[in-house]
């Protein structure tokens, strides 16, 4: 049901990514020697967990503005950009994101202590919200079942490998490089967004009134980004498939009984020694 996809470190990508550059293994290592600058912002997510929305909270707060974006994607997603270079000409404060693990990103980056916003998802939902973006994704390019998609991800078979295995990593990460990184919790900013747009703005170094803090969240909503926000991945139907319904607890709809036992025994055991607070409702 699945189009085979370039691997590296045993770990499977979707097929955008341009492995075949000359002079270095694949991209992915090229990532790691990217040059940073002090204020570059990387937003670190796993798939379908919020990275457009994290998005344009962490541009609104660093551009002072509360207008949308323009630009229809992020800026950068540096797994999917065919010459790193080309980073050399966006202007400061750069915001990239990447899906790779964290042991990938750029080891400058990390050396500067430079700042990392991260969003995490209950992975419940994150399953569903990536089964509907793999069925329209042609560089995913998935026709199975729901039942078939979440065998591939409960085993780590999807692009990006598993949601545990990233998720552990980067709270690894947080441990390792205090201050480096700051988690939000995607539940937590759909039902408190100022609250938690304000801690992000804290991290950030930003000052914002409560009155734009309001005004951010009402123009990050889920609903004005999907009225307003030009969707880059209309290419398969005419419809775009990013803002598809953002919201928490749509996996009730699709796990059966059955598949939630399973599900919540793989997440006790894998999260055994995790001080994540993943809510699922
Ligand atoms: P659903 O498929 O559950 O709707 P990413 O940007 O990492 O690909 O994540 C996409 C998911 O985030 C989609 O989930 C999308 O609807 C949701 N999303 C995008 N913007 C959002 C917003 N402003 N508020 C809440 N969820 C949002």
């Amino acid at each position: 049901e699945q189009v085979p996809h370039p691997e590296f470190e045993g770990v499977s990508y979707p097929s955008f990514i341009p492995f075949r550059k000359k002079g270095a293994k694949n991209v992915i290592e090229d990532i790691m020697n990217v040059k940073s600058r002090d204020s570059d912002i990387i937003i670190c997510t796993y798939a379908k967990s919020g990275t457009h929305w994290t998005y344009e909270i962490v541009n609104m707060l660093l551009r002072n503005t509360t207008e949308l974006d323009k630009n229809s994607k992020i800026q950068a997603m540096l797994e999917a950009v065919d010459d790193l270079s080309v980073l050399d000409s966006v202007p400061s404060p750069r915001i990239m994101d990447t899906h790779c693990l964290f042991k990938y990103i750029p080891k400058q980056h990390r050396e500067n202590k430079g700042k990392i916003v991260h969003m995490i998802r209950n992975p419940k939902d994150v399953c569903v919200s990536y089964y509907y973006h793999c069925l329209k994704d042609v560089f995913i390019n998935f026709d199975g079942t729901w039942e078939e998609f979440l065998e591939l991800f409960m085993s780590g078979k999807l692009p990006y490998g598993t949601w545990y295995n990233y998720e552990l990593e980067i709270e690894r990460a947080a441990r390792d490089f205090p201050g480096m990184i700051f988690t939000c919790y995607y539940e937590d900013m759909k039902q408190e967004p100022v609250r938690e747009i304000k801690k992000l703005a804290d991290f950030l170094g930003i000052a914002c009134s409560n009155d734009t803090l309001e005004k951010i969240a009402k123009k990050t909503s889920f609903e004005n980004m999907q009225k307003n926000k030009f969707d880059f991945t209309e290419i398969v139907d005419g419809k775009g498939f990013i803002y598809r319904k953002g919201e928490i607890g749509d996996w009730k709809n699709h796990f059966t009984v059955k598949q939630n036992e399973k599900f919540d025994a793989q997440f006790k055991e894998e999260m055994k020694d995790s001080r994540y607070k993943i809510t699922f409702e």
